[in-house]
């Protein structure tokens, strides 16, 4: 993969937060040529700033909600390639701004796709949404691509939306039986689960909040919901499959267009207590309260089912719920503790996993 990369021409959307900041690091060792279109970075701190990225790509700060700015950008980058991860992903914050939630979920969403068939340059898009956007069951059965989609809470809800909006996009202007007749770009859309892994400091996120009680403020970590489960999964998991996503739609196989899960294996669905007693282990510090649950309804129970990804893609988990921990929390480690110069440090865990 890293060869085909070389020399490509990318453009990220959402690169200045977590997700987006590991795959530009990953695009960038690999040669690509960038382009980023986000927001300036919310948190202090943030992986964006701390990998230096602002300077080693083309980097512009805009709102997809402006589409004219979308599509001006799209024309004058004229990327190959295309990852849409912007977004106002927090669950918590959705029931606060539903609004603006809506707005940069959909209408970003539609923005970016309606910017992509009025230039006609991009060959390959991966659409990224996420594991909520199935209708919840709270059961123990594993959602497919196929299984109807919902959401209880305004985040899922604009998340299907956007889902369903990407679908139609591909059926009405990016059919795959059209492609190379009336169109010239294939779109995937990307279901992953809960992502982990070091560089996050959003708000109500459990690692994010559990380095935050160890590191900065010094005080026990509080946990609200012990059982849930969740499918942890660390960030190069699905990147790595939204990367052979883009390169085989870039290649024209038009078989690929359409709707895929990335989701850990089975021993990784975990509950909350489980990961924080291992990163309490693995940082060798740090203390647990819990407290009585005064959250907003979040999903309790959610499994991917990831067949169609290993059985079509030969994409698979590489890392086992350890393995994932283990680089997560050393992550925060080297960065706290000012072992190693984090770029390095965010890179040996680039080259071990795609090793
Ligand atoms: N982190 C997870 O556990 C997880 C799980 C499933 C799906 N996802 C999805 O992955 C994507 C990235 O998530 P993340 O965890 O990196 O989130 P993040 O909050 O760290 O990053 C969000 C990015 O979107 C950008 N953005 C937000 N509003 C924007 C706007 N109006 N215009 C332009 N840019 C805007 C931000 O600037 C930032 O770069 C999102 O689409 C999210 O829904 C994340």
């Amino acid at each position: 993969m890293n060869n085909f990369f070389k020399d490509k021409k990318v453009l990220i959307t959402g690169h200045t937060g977590f997700k987006g900041s590991w795959l530009t690091q990953v695009l960038l060792n690999w040669g690509a040529e960038i382009t980023g279109v986000a927001l300036v970075p919310s948190t202090q701190p943030n992986l964006f700033t701390i990998l230096k990225l602002e300077k080693r790509i083309r980097n512009n700060y805009l709102d997809i909600r402006d589409f004219q700015k979308v599509k001006d950008l799209l024309m004058k980058e004229k990327p190959e390639i295309l990852f849409h991860f912007a977004a106002q992903p927090i669950v918590r914050d959705s029931y606060d701004d539903p609004l603006k939630t809506y707005t940069t979920n959909t209408l970003g969403t539609a923005n970016v796709l309606q910017a992509i068939k009025e230039t006609g340059c991009v060959k390959s898009a991966v659409i990224i949404t996420t594991d909520k956007v199935y209708e919840n069951k709270e059961s123990h059965h594993p959602y497919r691509e196929n299984d109807p989609l919902g959401g209880y809470d305004p985040y899922s809800a604009s998340k299907a939306a956007a889902d369903i909006i990407a679908q139609s996009y591909i059926r009405s202007f990016f059919h795959p039986d059209d492609f190379g007749t009336k169109h010239s770009t294939l779109v995937a859309v990307a279901r992953a689960g809960n992502v982990i892994g070091g560089g996050d400091w959003s708000p109500y996120r459990l690692v994010p909040d559990i380095v935050r009680s160890i590191y900065e403020k010094k005080e026990r970590i509080i946990i609200r919901n012990p059982q849930a489960i969740r499918p942890w999964e660390h960030v190069l998991e699905p990147l790595s499959g939204y990367l052979m996503l883009a390169e085989k739609l870039y290649n024209g196989e038009k078989s690929i267009s359409g709707a895929w899960n990335f989701g850990p294996d089975e021993e990784s669905f975990v509950s909350v207590e489980k990961l924080v007693d291992e990163a309490v282990r693995i940082l060798g510090k740090g203390e647990i309260q819990i407290s009585p649950d005064d959250s907003k309804h979040e999903a309790g129970i959610l499994k991917l089912d990831t067949s169609k990804a290993k059985n079509l893609l030969s994409w698979k988990p590489r890392l086992s719920f350890n393995e994932n921990l283990s680089l997560t929390f050393e992550w925060y480690r080297n960065y706290y503790e000012k072992i190693e110069d984090p770029i390095e440090f965010t890179n040996t865990q680039i080259d071990s996993f795609f090793k």
